[in-house]
């Protein structure tokens, strides 16, 4: 998946010949599941139309102050549109362009958003070669790399002018990928690799029964979807569940009990930086596993169990330089409980659920949890989507990373 999916892009297009090709530019960040806008100076009207590029965006293209096609919406908002925006390109940035972007110089919707853009922005210059090399062009650069934006530099070949050089706008294809290298190596957790748990375990009573809970596992595939989306990489050790994942950066390991949940975690947790567990393991399992089905007959009949090893206090026992994040759910003396289970498993930070809490556990689409760390500093948290609290549990990461550097 790329990293644009999803994401909020403004495109704004001036005007020089290279225009024509941002209708595959639309197309490709469409294709990479991302969402477009357009914004045009009026001249860049004349390479290519707005309707072409409306088509393409799925969305109107905005060109002026003035709406004229809207009665009720007469005014076209510079600001909603830059702060809509994830990503900020420019493309093509003719000489003229980048000169106003430059200096302020607002006298179009383009440079109205570009100055009202808090994202970042990306602007891919488009010239004739001794436009491009001149001194006035490459002051323009600096000043626009000392503002932050980052250039998409042009290439090399044949020119509308007939004149062969630098100056050609980079091809779509090639400003995407230059983009999502970019978002990638700049993502908090790039190289960062991270254990998540999931699901709940099944423990074998005989070939066709089990013990097992009403976990969905969910709040684990939402963290290790956003983990992965933040460029980690993720081992998802998972116990059955619906869910499955298809990102290149996510290897899952499919378990069914906790002893082979145990297993995998320990094969892995001397590699990673971080380790989430967010499976609801079985704490006991049947001591014997009946080889045949086993067969009523009494009116009473008794299992006796056996507790399954703690993989997290293990872990936690284990961990040198890890991250250790714990969950708790808990229905009385939550705090309490918490804390003990911090201390018994060694963690840096556990995620407690209580069942007091309407929304929160199992089979819900969200969850209310409390963050309390080592140091038993609490932090109640809203109730929200478990892709939020996920959310929320990756920054927790991310601070802790900030604080090492
Ligand atoms: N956990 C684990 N291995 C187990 C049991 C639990 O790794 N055998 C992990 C869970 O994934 C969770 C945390 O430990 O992150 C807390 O689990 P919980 O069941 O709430 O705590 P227990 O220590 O089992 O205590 P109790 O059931 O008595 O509350």
């Amino acid at each position: 998946m790329s990293v644009l999916n999803g994401k909020k892009i403004l495109l704004g297009v001036s005007g020089g010949i290279a225009a024509y090709k941002t209708a595959s530019l639309v197309r490709l960040f469409i294709k990479a599941g991302a969402h477009v806008q357009v914004i045009m100076t009026p001249a860049s009207k004349d390479f290519v139309t707005p309707l072409t590029l409306s088509t393409l965006s799925k969305n109107p293209v905005y060109s002026s102050f003035y709406n004229e096609e809207d009665e009720n919406e007469k005014w076209n908002n510079h600001v909603e549109l830059a702060l809509w925006a994830d990503l900020m390109i420019i493309a093509p940035a003719t000489a003229n362009t980048l000169s106003k972007m430059t200096s302020g110089t607002c006298d179009n919707l383009l440079i109205a958003a570009y100055l009202s853009a808090k994202c970042p922005v990306y602007f891919a210059p488009a010239m004739d070669l001794d436009m491009y090399k001149h001194p006035s062009t490459i002051a323009n650069f600096y000043s626009l790399a000392q503002f932050g934006n980052v250039i998409i530099p042009a290439e090399t070949g044949e020119l509308a002018s007939g004149l062969s050089g630098e100056g050609r706008m980079a091809e779509p294809e090639n400003i995407v990928a230059f983009i999502e290298d970019d978002l990638s190596s700049k993502l908090p957790l790039k190289g960062k690799k991270i254990l998540v748990t999931a699901g709940p375990t099944y423990e074998a009573i005989d070939p066709v029964r089990f013990i097992g809970n009403h976990s969905s596992g969910k709040m684990g595939y939402d963290i290790a979807t956003c983990a992965a989306n933040l460029g980690a990489a993720v081992i998802l050790v998972s116990g059955p569940t619906n869910y499955n994942v298809s990102n290149p950066l996510i290897t899952i390991i499919n378990v069914i009990s906790a002893e082979e949940m145990y297993v995998a975690c320990h094969q892995f947790f001397g590699d990673v930086d971080v380790a989430i567990a967010a499976a609801a393991v079985a704490d006991y399992k049947p001591k014997n596993i009946a080889k045949q089905k086993i067969k009523k007959a009494a009116d009473n009949f008794v299992i006796e169990l056996e507790k399954t090893k703690d993989i997290l206090a293990s872990l936690g026992a284990l961990k040198k330089n890890q991250f250790l994040i714990g969950f708790a759910l808990e229905t009385e003396n939550e705090i309490e409980n918490a804390k003990q289970k911090i201390q018994k498993k060694n963690l840096d930070l556990i995620v407690l659920n209580s069942l007091q809490d309407q929304g929160a556990g199992f089979g819900k689409p969200t969850n209310k949890v409390t963050f309390i760390d080592q140091f038993f500093n609490q932090e109640p948290m809203e109730l929200k989507s478990k892709e939020s609290v996920a959310e929320d549990i990756l920054n927790k990461v991310i601070a802790h990373f900030e604080k090492l550097k």
